[in-house]
């Protein structure tokens, strides 16, 4: 039984998020998504939120479960009894923090192994961040975020206003 976790903020998910997870769930026998729960990146949506968004939105994937989790990744990793963490790469940018978050990892339990997935072309640019850039000053996020999400960025967004 392969088990892969692809661990992640998704604060809040985007298409990018679900291409690299609908991808993957083909390549393991169960992917779980491991939200990290972080209150010290301050995030938009919080963990509840962040984790039933994931889960109706890869409702049709059967062999892909959501969970949280706290503190360490391999910590989770191991308590899950996964050997595998998938990341997405976009450009080479991403390559430095990834590589040592991969070898970091490996260093602390070694039989982990972290996989990378390019990202599709079509979401090489897009990330959480820019997402809610665009959503804070009214821009047009239908091709960043599914449209289930995208009322509730916007309420988030009117509320922090206020
Ligand atoms: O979506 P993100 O924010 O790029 O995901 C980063 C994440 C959650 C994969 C990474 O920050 C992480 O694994 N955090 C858990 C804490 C941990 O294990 N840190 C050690 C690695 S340096």
């Amino acid at each position: 039984m392969k088990r892969a976790i692809y661990p992640g903020s998704f604060d809040p998910i985007t298409f990018g998020h679900l291409d690299i997870i609908t991808r993957a769930s083909k390549l393991c026998d169960e992917l779980i998504v491991g939200v990290l729960n972080n209150k010290q990146k301050n995030p938009l949506f919080s963990i509840d939120e962040r984790v039933s968004m994931i889960k109706e939105l890869t409702d049709n994937l059967d062999n892909v479960h959501v969970e949280c989790f706290e503190g360490l990744l391999v910590d989770f990793a191991k308590k899950k009894n996964a050997q595998v963490i998938i990341r997405g790469l976009r450009a080479v940018t991403d390559f430095e923090n990834e590589i040592q978050l991969a070898q970091s990892n490996k260093v602390q339990y070694p039989d982990l192994e972290t996989l990378f997935m390019t990202t599709s072309l079509q979401y090489s640019y897009l990330s959480s961040t820019v997402a809610k850039e665009f959503a804070s000053y009214g821009g047009d996020i239908s091709l960043f975020v599914p449209p289930q999400v995208i009322p509730l960025i916007e309420a988030k967004i009117k509320n922090k206003e206020k």
